[in-house]
């Protein structure tokens, strides 16, 4: 590491931190520019943008991996890519070329080398890409011009406590329309989220769970994270709907899950009034990983998994594999590691 930051690696929450550089590229005229990284984290766009007003706007969100020999590792930023450009299509938004995608992400991660946590803390370097319209536009139409960003954070885990278990809610609330936006990144399904999240946790739980919102009989989401469970005979099961965010570390576990640990994996409906058929659940994401349900509340009863202090073998073994994969000392499937060199 070239330079030395002052950080506690060891006890970061979620939290901004404002690192070295950033990169950003601008669409104009149909074509994207070379792109550049930049120190100021203020971007200066018109008042009119259509980011501000009509929510065109999408983000992503992968992490560099600091490894035990010190080098430093993405995990399938190729995925991040191809999700955000689904985002950029749904909301009418130029698509980033996937390498140039990659290729900002590299920069920015070696831009701020020095804020890449050092192996063995549990820390990452958290990258943020955005795609937003900007430019002077009133009506209700495509942006004239976009901005293509890529930030990073050293974080620690999202929910405190790593993989210590916590008690999730079901919320009243949507988070997105059966067709509307919710299998893309957009920041309009966040911003839904702010009060069913604040409610719940005023309630006492980490986050809440949203149900499908057509029959509101079937679990979505957990929070910003995908929800899967282990069921009695040992299979690895996860909810399937259009308006799920497809979530990466939710396929890679389904991978390891097969291929890794030999278990049968099932994608499918997954109903609130039968959660007894799982022994163990989690939530996964890039930020959460896995973080293990110890219970949820639905209508005043709180459905207890495998036990609300302790994580279960299942869920355990599958987050040691996972995060092992990428933290480099388990060997990864063909395509899924990039070195950042
Ligand atoms: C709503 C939602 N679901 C699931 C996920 C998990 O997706 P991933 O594993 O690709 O980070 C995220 C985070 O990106 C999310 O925001």
């Amino acid at each position: 590491m070239s330079k030395k930051v002052n950080i506690d690696w060891e006890n970061l929450g979620f939290d901004y931190i404002k690192t070295d550089y950033r990169y950003v590229s601008r669409w104009k005229d149909g074509k994207w520019d070379e792109g550049k990284l930049v120190e100021d984290n203020k971007l200066s766009i018109s008042e009119a943008s259509t980011a501000l007003h009509y929510g065109q706007q999408c983000f992503e969100g992968l992490k560099a991996y600091r490894t035990k020999d010190g080098k430093i590792q993405l995990f399938r930023p190729d995925q991040n890519a191809k999700r955000l450009n689904k985002s950029c299509k749904r909301l009418l938004m130029p698509e980033i070329p996937e390498e140039k995608f990659i290729d900002a992400c590299i920069q920015v991660v070696k831009a701020n080398e020095h804020y890449v946590p050092p192996y063995g803390t549990g820390a990452t370097l958290y990258i943020r890409p955005f795609v937003i319209g900007v430019g002077d536009n009133v009506g209700v139409k495509p942006a004239p011009e976009y901005l293509f960003c890529v930030f990073c954070v050293p974080v620690g885990p999202y929910f405190k406590g790593g993989l210590t278990p916590v008690n999730f809610t079901v919320s009243d609330y949507d988070r997105a329309a059966p067709e509307g936006t919710g299998g893309v990144k957009v920041g309009g399904n966040y911003a839904a989220s702010l009060l069913p999240h604040e409610l719940a946790v005023k309630k006492g739980f980490a986050d809440c769970i949203y149900l499908d919102p057509s029959t509101h009989t079937k679990i979505e989401e957990v929070g910003a994270a995908n929800f899967f469970g282990i069921t009695k005979d040992d299979k690895f099961v996860t909810p399937k709907s259009p308006s799920i965010l497809p979530s990466i570390t939710k396929y890679s576990l389904m991978h390891v899950a097969k291929e890794y640990l030999g278990m049968e994996v099932e994608e499918r409906d997954v109903y609130i009034d039968k959660l007894d058929e799982f022994k163990e659940a989690g939530a996964c994401g890039t930020a959460a990983v896995i973080t293990p349900i110890g219970g949820i509340e639905y209508k005043g009863d709180l459905h207890v998994f495998y036990s609300e202090t302790e994580v279960g073998p299942v869920t355990k073994k599958l987050y040691d594999t996972l995060t092992g994969i990428q933290f480099g000392d388990v060997e990864a499937p063909e395509g899924w590691i990039v070195e950042v060199k």
